[in-house]
């Protein structure tokens, strides 16, 4: 038995492996998208570090949502998102749990795993689950090698800016691309008393400043208000991305169910609702139900003879 297969594609372009069997000539189509290249160059349009840091330079904002499965994450890379964040916040939209501290590192490999096999493009950054970073430096470089061998992600992030500035350089040093995530750190949230506006604007810097020279490629801000962002941007030669921390910022990313409408739950103020796939989704279950009753699904079409 020979398997011809024959790859129909087109620049660019999501499209068909079709796989011949030489007897009956039937055919297995295979879903095929080729590498996507700069037309021109023949570059890989791949999103890294040197990408997101040209686009700081070039004042071109840089977009970043979370992703916790496969299918999602192919929708979001086709849709020309820089980067796709394997946030912790998993813990709250998937698992619907109060906060991101049950997260484990299984569970954070397993959606990184998805995540980072949809991605043909955007950069899949996963982040550490507490409480990796609370345990020292060689734990927090075991489990961050562990996070880029099992998910092949293409970076960490990491809650915490001064005092895990040795952390953050010995990723770096071991080659993992690190973020680093200050302001709101959900983990802390106990401590932190609550999900609140973090307004220390010397901790806001001094945290940004050490993460950059401990050679965080990037710093992302939770919950600040817009003028501190703006200053700690204006002040860093690596991007910033933010979320409730205002316009300023070198890029934005927000969870993907809170700009769906995914779910009922009350959204923060920062969040924008760009649909609402909540209502979608029930008036097409209700539907369902209707044309089961009905007998009018599944039809003739729909069925084998
Ligand atoms: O875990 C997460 O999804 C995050 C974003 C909310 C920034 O850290």
């Amino acid at each position: 038995m020979i398997l011809s297969p024959e790859i129909h594609i087109g620049l660019n372009q999501p499209s068909w492996i079709i796989i011949k069997h030489s007897d009956t000539g039937l055919g297995l189509f295979c879903d095929y998208s080729p590498p996507k290249t700069d037309f021109m160059t023949d570059v890989p349009t791949q999103i890294t570090v040197r990408t997101l840091q040209q686009k700081k330079k070039n004042a071109e904002k840089i977009s970043m949502l979370t992703a916790y499965d496969y299918s999602m994450a192919r929708l979001l890379d086709q849709a020309g998102v820089d980067c796709l964040l394997v946030g912790d916040s998993l813990g709250m939209v998937v698992q619907g749990r109060k906060t991101t501290v049950p997260v484990t590192m299984a569970q954070m490999i397993y959606h990184g795993e998805m995540v980072a096999r949809a991605a043909e493009h955007a950069m899949v950054i996963v982040d550490l689950p507490f409480p990796v970073g609370q345990r020292g430096v060689s734990h927090t470089l075991k489990a961050a090698s562990k996070i880029m061998k099992k998910t092949l992600c293409h970076a960490v992030k990491m809650e915490g800016g001064h005092e895990q500035s040795e952390s953050i350089a010995a990723l770096v040093d071991a080659g993992i691309p690190t973020i680093a995530h200050i302001g709101l750190r959900p983990q802390s949230v106990h401590a932190l008393g609550g999900y609140r506006v973090q307004r220390n604007a010397a901790r806001l810097m001094q945290d940004a400043q050490a993460a950059q020279e401990a050679g965080a490629f990037m710093v992302l801000m939770e919950c600040v208000p817009r003028s501190l962002a703006k200053e700690v941007t204006e002040s860093l030669h690596v991007p910033t991305i933010g979320i409730g921390a205002g316009p300023d910022c070198d890029g934005q990313v927000l969870v993907v169910n809170d700009l769906l409408g995914m779910t009922e739950k009350l959204s923060p103020k920062f969040v924008r609702k760009y649909a609402d796939v909540a209502d979608i989704t029930r008036k097409a279950i209700a539907e369902f139900q209707f044309d089961i009753q009905s007998g009018s699904f599944p039809s003739a079409l729909e069925s084998f003879d």
